[in-house]
């Protein structure tokens, strides 16, 4: 018995990959807590979620990623260090995000791909409809409401899970999950397929899957009944297959802009466009 009625309330970030892409500075520093200008990656991820009215943040990490824990905690040293002085400023953003949510952790202990990686979520999200956010995709809607905002309006409506997706040039398909499907409302198109990177001569679309899902919880039983496919990963977009063949996913063109920080390319393209910004 699934509880697809419910409200959103808790928001999945899968926070255990290797990040090869960025060594060596991985080395001993998650992914996820890469700045793009002084702020981590995930807590672009978390301020996303808490502008959706989500609050529970559950998150998946692995070995060498405790910097994650530390950083969405109080710092006594450092809350004493710059309490009344000019610089108490810099933690004005960050206070409000601890003081505002709550943060649980579990461990994923073998990398078996983003699949297995929200697996390992069930234990903190439950029988309930849940959004994910992939911290490596950072998004930013300056004209109006975030990503998840939007997907969550979607999903009052559909009551069925929802993946984010945007056009990309097929010749970057096999970066991607891609989907096929037909359009329902404006921007709004009901999945009958879906291909983890498949090479472009492949691609059912040019429609790319992006680090932004609403799931609802039958999806935990699905991923276990999930082989490992593409790159010997447990892949989120076979699991949501399944779900796609019964008429439950939509995919949504979301309205804004997406960086791929997993990439130095769209890193350095995040970090140009917040400075611009700030500015
Ligand atoms: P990526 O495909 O970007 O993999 O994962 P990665 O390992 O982080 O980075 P590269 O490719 O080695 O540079 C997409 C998201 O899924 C999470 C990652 O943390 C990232 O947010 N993930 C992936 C897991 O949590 N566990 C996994 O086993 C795989």
């Amino acid at each position: 018995m699934s509880n697809n009625n419910m409200k959103i309330r808790k928001c999945l970030f899968p926070a255990a990959g290797y990040g090869t892409r960025f060594l060596p500075a991985t080395k001993a520093i998650p992914k996820e807590m890469l700045p793009v200008l002084t702020k981590p990656l995930l807590q672009y991820g978390v301020e996303e979620a808490i502008s959706a009215q989500v609050e529970t943040m559950a998150i998946v990490t692995g070995r060498g990623k405790r910097a994650i824990e530390d950083h969405f905690d109080i710092s006594y040293e450092l809350e004493h260090q710059i309490k009344g002085t000019s610089k108490e400023h810099y933690l004005t953003e960050i206070r409000e995000v601890i003081t505002n949510c709550t943060f649980s952790y579990t461990r994923q202990i073998e990398m078996k791909g983003l699949g297995h990686a929200i697996a390992c979520g069930e234990t903190l999200i439950g029988n309930e409809p849940f959004a994910v956010i992939l911290a490596d995709d950072l998004c930013d809607n300056e004209d109006g409401d975030s990503v998840l905002s939007q997907m969550i309006s979607l999903y009052e409506k559909y009551k069925c899970s929802i993946v984010a997706v945007e056009e990309i040039p097929i010749k970057d398909s096999n970066k991607y999950g891609v989907i096929a499907g037909e359009t329902i409302e404006e921007n709004v198109i009901r999945v009958t397929n879906m291909v983890e990177k498949p090479e472009p001569e492949d691609a059912p679309s040019n429609l790319a899957i992006i680090g932004r899902y609403i799931l609802t919880p039958d999806i935990f039983e699905i991923i276990k009944d999930t082989k490992a496919g593409r790159g010997g990963e447990i892949q989120i977009t076979d699991a949501l297959l399944t779900q796609a063949k019964q008429g439950k996913v939509i995919a949504y063109k979301f309205k804004g802009k997406r960086f791929d920080c997993g990439s130095v390319d769209g890193f350095v393209e995040a970090t140009n466009y917040f400075y611009n910004k700030q500015k």
